[in-house]
């Protein structure tokens, strides 16, 4: 049944492309306009939205966290993310034109289910983004957008987070051609890009070989730092993720920009860093920002593992590592840059001698609060 993958997780890495294209399918018609009727809020009430609020957990909350990029950027709604348990606890609010939006592979996590009744007690819409058929999260709500994974059996989560980026992208994007922003022309060319994008995912599943053996040869750290910037910002905090659960290794993620109001503190020799840097085409400023960052912490004796888009040679002189992806669109780079960090923590977790599809002390769906 592991399709001879040695463990689940390695099989569902394998299956993102086709993940991500099952996700798509229907959704984008032969104009490059996006159908989303299966999701039953109507065109009316998704104009009158006034306020978005993402809640999830885990690998779940890094897709809320670059939805909130991908939703105010093509919407201009307000958006922001939470984490689910901490959301109905400090009272927030939410009233007819907020759409809350429950990000949940499972549908049961418990968490995020008190979240979305919490929010439908207080009147809000709720739209569930979830990978299970029928399970408890997009029964209570409104109305569901169903990511098209298959199912998951690994328990670090991989093929349907690749798949929640998507139906957020979908939504974002749904909200902006529906309420008619004055991105209009970038909103339909990123349809075609989206709809592209999983042929760039198998390609970066075609190059992981040396993350693999970069992975091995990292085994015997104790401490990995993720760096990103914008949407790079939640891939670092995936990757740092990843790496907690699989390796059982001391790893945390950093806004770039944070680094030195406190966490450079940390920097000391030999200490691996890896870096999520933003294309140099899209933001552009923060691509100089974030080679300034590698500089400075290489100066001080960092390890650098940097990612960066094909073509990006302002990294080269920085990068002990480089690990390439695709140039894609801004918003969409977390489909591509996600990869090799769930392969590194994979590969680095399994040289450690641990079980991957069952890390210790963690359970698929997380049904207690
Ligand atoms: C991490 C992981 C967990 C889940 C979280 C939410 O790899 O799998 O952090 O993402 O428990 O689970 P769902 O999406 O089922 O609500």
């Amino acid at each position: 049944e592991k399709g001879g993958y040695p463990s689940f997780m390695l099989k569902e890495i394998a299956e993102q492309p086709k993940a991500v294209t099952d996700t798509l399918l229907g959704r984008i018609d032969p104009e490059g306009s996006l159908r989303l009727d299966e999701v039953r809020i109507t065109r009316g009430e998704l104009r009158e939205v006034d306020k978005v609020v993402i809640v999830a957990c885990g690998t779940a909350f890094h897709a809320g966290m670059i939805a909130k990029y991908a939703i105010e950027h093509w919407t201009r709604i307000p958006c922001e993310t939470e984490l689910a348990s901490e959301f109905r606890y400090r009272d927030p609010i939410l009233d007819q034109r907020t759409l809350v939006i429950a990000i949940s592979q499972s549908g049961e996590t418990m968490d995020t289910l008190m979240a979305v009744r919490h929010a439908r007690e207080q009147g809000a819409k709720v739209l569930a983004i979830c990978n299970t058929n029928g399970s408890t999260i997009p029964r209570e709500s409104d109305a569901v957008l169903y990511t098209h994974a298959g199912p998951e059996i690994a328990v670090a989560s991989t093929k349907a987070f690749l798949t929640q980026l998507v139906a957020c992208y979908l939504v974002a994007l749904y909200l902006g051609q529906v309420r008619g922003t004055k991105w209009g022309d970038e909103i339909r060319t990123v349809i075609r890009q989206l709809s592209e994008i999983s042929g760039e995912v198998q390609r970066v599943l075609a190059t992981m070989e040396p993350v693999r053996a970069l992975a091995r040869s990292l085994a015997g750290h104790d401490t990995v730092l993720f760096l990103g910037r914008h949407v790079g910002y939640p891939v670092a905090l995936e990757g740092a993720l990843k790496l907690k659960e699989l390796a059982y290794m001391h790893a945390e993620g950093f806004a770039a920009g944070e680094l030195k109001h406190g966490p450079i503190a940390l920097i000391e020799d030999g200490l691996p860093v890896v870096v999520v840097v933003p294309s140099p085409r899209g933001r552009s400023v923060l691509h100089g920002k974030i080679v300034s960052n590698i500089q400075e912490i290489r100066a001080r004796g960092a390890l650098t593992v940097v990612i960066a888009e094909e073509g990006d040679e302002a990294v080269v002189p920085y990068a002990d590592h480089l690990i390439r992806i695709p140039a894609t669109p801004t918003l969409l780079q977390p489909l591509v840059a996600t990869v090799p960090l769930q392969v590194f923590a994979c590969e680095l977790a399994t040289a450690r001698g641990n079980e991957v599809d069952q890390p210790r002390n963690l359970a698929k769906s997380v049904t207690v609060e």
